[in-house]
């Protein structure tokens, strides 16, 4: 029997007393196996955001399938993917690993390998998968392991700092005594609601890793959905290590992290060691099916093409929110991230993850979802945040929004 009757134990926490359980998901529908179908703007948390079982990415998955699931050997694909990967983000050197979580692992691995240093920070509120070292809070000034973190391995104060993010001053004090290792960041914050960078964040944020040789790792997993080259390519970060997963193989599991020439001189005489035990990929990471899977999403499906056709209609999504806000006076406010959508119970976007925390209503974000929910409409749970695929229509977004509206009148009158 599956702990808590589901595949991941969060999954009873979707609103409602019981999870969906689904018989087909097809674009950007679900089918549940009552028969009742949803427009999906949940999306698997990033990891279908281009709809479910795309054609192009089911056929080189059949093909593959027939062809060799798993050698531990390198096949042809993996040379065009971490050629195309570099292409799209500017960095030489690419691994793949299974998750995104596994990704950002071996990429700290790598970074304490460089510089020889222990410590990592991160900014408050963020998360980069089940990673023990992100997996923390800011209390007070303090550094606390997250609630709700299973079996730490060591107090999170030993291996981690934290800053709130956009707070400069806060992130040099962290980095002068020349301790940590890297920076683990999302180039705009998606799991706390979504934050955008000041302007000239990202530049103070380069400026001072490089001062103090700390290591800049940039979380793309989520930022993705800015584009063709995510959030780098779009907004020209130069990170020193960018890492990946989610939609990547358009959910077959796959992940990649893609490593600067600074940082590879740095690690590759050991990469090349005959004794290597480094701790970094497992059995599964690279096999053939996920590699074939993975470059016909690069190929067919997360093109220019499809995110011209998504871009508008995440505008319209976004401004039919913003619409009904307006009208209902609610002191709250939508942001826009590429083609992800998220509002929240504010009046004003938030600069950092207290701010958000400060206003977080557990309650009726649960109401707001379930009211979608008996509507028609999937949203991600414990976030109000909504994603565009290349198979959604003009005809789902104005679907939600007038779900939207009618929620918000109800809850005022
Ligand atoms: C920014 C970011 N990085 C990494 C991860 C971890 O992804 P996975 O759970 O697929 O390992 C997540 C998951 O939500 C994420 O949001």
């Amino acid at each position: 029997m599956l702990l808590a009757g589901v595949p991941m134990n969060w999954m009873i926490r979707w609103a409602g007393p019981f999870p969906l359980f689904v018989k087909e998901g097809k674009g950007a529908r679900i089918t549940d196996v009552d028969g009742h179908s949803y427009v999906d703007f949940c999306l698997g948390d990033t990891g279908s955001m281009f709809g479910h079982s795309p054609k192009a990415v089911v056929d080189a998955v059949s093909r593959q399938v027939r062809r060799g699931i798993t050698m531990m050997l390198p096949t042809e694909d993996s040379i065009w993917v971490g050629r195309e990967l570099g292409r799209r983000f500017g960095l030489p050197y690419w691994q793949v690993a299974m998750t995104a979580t596994d990704a950002n692992r071996y990429s700290i691995k790598i970074a304490r390998m460089a510089t020889g240093r222990k410590k990592i920070l991160v900014v408050d509120g963020c998360y980069h998968g089940s990673v023990d070292e992100a997996l923390v809070s800011l209390e007070n000034g303090r550094v606390v392991p997250r609630k709700g973190n299973l079996g730490a391995p060591i107090d999170p104060a030993v291996t981690t700092k934290v800053v709130e993010f956009n707070d400069i001053e806060a992130l040099e004090r962290a980095l002068r005594p020349q301790d940590v290792a890297c920076v683990l960041i999302e180039p705009a914050m998606t799991n706390h609601g979504i934050i955008l960078p000041d302007p000239g964040y990202h530049e103070a944020l380069r400026e001072l890793t490089l001062k103090y040789g700390t290591l800049l790792i940039d979380d793309e997993t989520h930022t993705l959905c800015c584009g063709v080259g995510g959030y780098t390519r779009e907004y020209g970060l130069d990170p020193d290590i960018i890492t990946m997963g989610k939609p990547l193989a358009s959910g077959v599991p796959v992940a990649a992290y893609g490593i600067s020439r600074r940082v590879t001189d740095l690690v590759f005489d050991r990469i090349h060691d005959d004794e290597d035990e480094s701790g970094i990929g497992g059995t599964l990471s690279g096999n053939a099916l996920a590699v074939a899977a993975m470059r016909a999403t690069l190929e067919k499906v997360y093109t220019e093409a499809n995110f011209r056709k998504m871009m508008p209609l995440a505008e319209r999504f976004s401004k039919g929110v913003e619409d009904a806000i307006v009208s209902e006076e609610l002191p709250w406010q939508v942001t826009r991230l590429g083609v992800r959508i998220e509002y929240s119970f504010m009046p004003k976007p938030p600069r950092n993850g207290s701010e958000v925390d400060a206003h977080k209503d557990s309650e009726l974000e649960k109401l707001m979802h379930l009211m979608a929910l008996n509507r028609g409409i999937l949203l991600t749970p414990f976030h109000n945040m909504a994603l565009i695929s290349p198979a959604t229509k003009r005809e789902d977004v104005d679907l939600h929004t007038g779900v939207f509206q009618e929620s918000v009148s109800a809850l005022v009158r």
